[in-house]
């Protein structure tokens, strides 16, 4: 005879459980509290959600977020640490995770070449650093910008850079374009040999371009700029690190306009 807890039907987790294992190969994974944070605020559609403590995930909403902490009531089941385990490749020292859809393609391109643009899009030209496209990500929606677009191969959407990002891919618009299908507006290029940026004013609808963490800017995106710009180093430094020039470039933008923010 079976045992009554041995039914699936009979566990409250198995449903969600199925879900994820359905989800899991088309679905943003979204790895810890900050990042599962962030995607509720900013209306990312998440069909699943788990943690190892569902009454610890909302107190700390009680703390940090009270916002979302209805949402994420209703969105929360709670599974055993192993399998919570078994559901995440790193499992993060908050233990809840969820799902959530990818944004289209096509909803992508769209809002990155509507026009007139009111705020920059940033391009990272050949990354190689998940951690570097994450902050990169999360400092585009700090600053409001239009969105981040990857060349190459490294998937912007990765679960690392999810992480990295903090879930902010759904506060601003991330998608990998060839050199070719950059949106349009004035691409400005940014270069230790460039002209200084200090003498420049940057237009909400620029196209700001940074290159990969060794080789730099690809001879095809130098091809595209309209302007190569240089940020203030010391003579002897080589370069910053990516998401470096990358803050300093929009915080550039938006104390010279009258950034949104
Ligand atoms: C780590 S750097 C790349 C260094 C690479 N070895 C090179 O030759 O450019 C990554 C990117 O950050 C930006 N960057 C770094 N330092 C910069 C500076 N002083 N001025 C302008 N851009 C800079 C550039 O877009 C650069 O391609």
């Amino acid at each position: 005879m079976t045992a009554p807890d041995s039914d699936p039907s009979s566990d409250p987790a198995s449903a969600p459980l199925d879900t994820w294992h359905r989800l899991a190969g088309t679905c943003v994974l979204l790895d810890g509290f900050h990042a599962l944070k962030h995607a509720v605020r900013f209306g990312a559609d998440i069909p699943v959600a788990v943690a190892v403590d569902r009454a610890a995930v909302l107190a700390l909403a009680d703390d940090l977020a009270p916002d979302i902490r209805d949402t994420l009531a209703g969105l929360l089941t709670e599974v055993a640490p192993g399998t919570y385990a078994n559901l995440v490749p790193r499992p993060h020292p908050t233990e809840v995770a969820a799902l959530a859809v990818r944004p289209s393609r096509e909803a992508a391109l769209e809002k990155l070449a509507h026009v007139p643009r009111t705020t920059p899009v940033v391009v990272l030209d050949n990354p190689r650093n998940l951690g570097n496209a994450g902050a990169v990500i999360r400092l585009a929606a700090g600053f409001g910008a239009t969105g981040v677009v990857t060349t190459g191969t490294l998937d912007p959407w990765h679960p690392t850079v999810v992480r990295a990002g903090a879930g902010l891919h759904f506060a601003t618009t991330v998608e990998r374009l060839a050199v070719d299908e950059l949106p349009t507006g004035p691409l400005f290029a940014l270069d230790p040999e460039g002209d200084d940026i200090r003498g420049i004013k940057l237009p909400d609808d620029a196209v700001l371009a940074f290159g990969s963490e060794r080789a730099g800017l690809s001879p095809e995106l130098r091809a595209r700029a309209d302007h190569l710009l240089s940020l203030p180093m010391r003579p002897q430094v080589s370069s910053y690190n990516l998401a470096t020039s990358v803050a300093m470039t929009l915080y550039h933008w938006s104390t010279a306009t009258g950034s949104p923010l």
